[in-house]
């Protein structure tokens, strides 16, 4: 039996590990699972709200870091993790994505020697100006066991001279629990409640990259671009609350207003109602990472408004485009993409990635054990 200390962070994080906690419990005699929720996201619409919607048990230990700058929270959670990892001796810690909580629990567990296994592993966009891409490389680097969503992790894992014995493809883990809760998202009346009724053709975006919200103009960019795509179609716009803070500093608030009825800006969504919203989307704008992938298992044509992106696979195999944050370059690709849509799902995108992260961690065991005995 392997005692797993499974941890979350913040909202991206949250619905990588329901079907790997999910897993765990159905294969109680092989697994022990317990949730560490960091705490870096801590508020109702932020977390609370995903562990209803995904049926994630509750934490075990919630450790309450809470918001601050990078390294606040990053040491934060560096801290408050240890005692837990030191009082429970877990056999393994499942660390996912690339969010501060994922480096500070890998680090922690390196120092102690607690084997630690990285989910969504490989990823790079090549730009070390995003904090996350910091939290991949490092957190790959210290990690016992690389689990990879697509191959060209694996391509760049191996190029980083990670030994291959740790590597271990097993398909995006994401996708599990976008199928999984396909059917409850169907009950959400969300489509309703903003009158998209059936048959109405709407886009949807999303935003809160420091790159595109810190700043007034690359703001404003897109803000012009949503303006000329409303014209086409109606355009709703869940707000993180880092973009509606910056918004309101840069005294946007007006010119939104401004964009009404057309541009609708609401508060951020829960997991099932912003699945079946943007699951019927004509167009989705974003800069979220996992959206590129969820748009791409469900063949929604996907702008990615940056100019890299550390998931290609969406691009190669899958509905997304890049295409920065210029106004007429955002505007062109999107009725562009509306006009000659594509679709096709990446290998391994097939709901059954936890158990399959399960099975790798299992193997990894016993060849360690073996290892040991030698
Ligand atoms: C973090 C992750 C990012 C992920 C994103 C999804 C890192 C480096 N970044 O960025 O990878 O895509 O989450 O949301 O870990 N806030 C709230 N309520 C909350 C959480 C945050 O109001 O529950 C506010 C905070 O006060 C903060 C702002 O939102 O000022 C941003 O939160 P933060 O956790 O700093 O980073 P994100 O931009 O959300």
């Amino acid at each position: 039996m392997l005692k797993v200390i499974n941890v979350v962070g913040a909202r991206p994080n949250f619905m990588k590990v329901a079907p790997i906690v999910e897993a765990m419990r159905r294969r109680a005699t092989e697994f022990a699972p317990l949730v560490v929720h960091t705490g870096q996201h801590h508020d109702a619409q932020m977390s609370e709200a995903f562990f209803r919607d995904l049926e994630l048990p509750e934490p075990d230990v919630h450790l309450g870091v809470g918001s601050g700058t990078h390294a606040q929270q990053t040491a934060a959670a560096l801290e408050r993790f240890e005692p837990v990892v030191i009082s429970e001796q877990p056999d393994w810690v499942l660390v996912v994505g690339d969010v501060n909580s994922t480096l500070a629990c890998a680090l922690c567990c390196a120092k102690l020697g607690v084997r630690v296994a990285h989910v969504e592993a490989g990823l790079r966009s090549r730009d070390r100006t995003m904090p996350e891409e910091i939290n991949r490389l490092l957190t790959d680097q210290i990690s016992d066991l690389l689990l990879t969503p697509s191959p060209d992790a694996d391509e760049n894992l191996l190029a980083e001279n990670i030994p291959r014995e740790r590597i271990r493809f097993v398909g995006n883990v994401m996708i599990d629990s976008l199928y999984a809760q396909m059917e409850r998202a169907g009950r959400s009346r969300v489509r309703e409640e903003l009158g998209l009724t059936r048959g109405t053709d709407y886009a949807v975006v999303t935003l809160h990259r420091p790159s595109n919200v810190d700043a007034r103009e690359p703001l404003e960019r897109v803000l012009s671009a949503l303006e000329s795509i409303g014209r086409r179609l109606p355009v709703v716009f869940p707000v993180h609350p880092r973009t509606r803070r910056k918004l309101e500093e840069f005294k946007l608030p007006e010119r939104v207003a401004a964009l009404a009825p057309r541009v609708r800006l609401i508060e951020p969504l829960g997991y099932l109602d912003f699945l079946r919203l943007f699951s019927g989307a004509r167009l989705v704008l974003t800069d979220s990472g996992g959206i590129q992938e969820e748009t791409t298992a469900l063949s929604i044509p996907c702008l990615t408004l940056r100019d890299n992106t550390e998931r290609p696979i969406t691009i190669t195999h899958g509905t997304n485009r890049l295409v920065g944050t210029d106004a007429a370059s955002i505007t062109a690709a999107a009725f562009d993409a509306l006009d000659h849509p594509r679709a096709s799902v990446p290998p391994l995108w097939d709901g059954q990635a936890a158990d399959r992260i399960l099975n790798a961690l299992l193997e990894r065991e016993m060849m360690n054990r073996n290892d040991e005995q030698k």
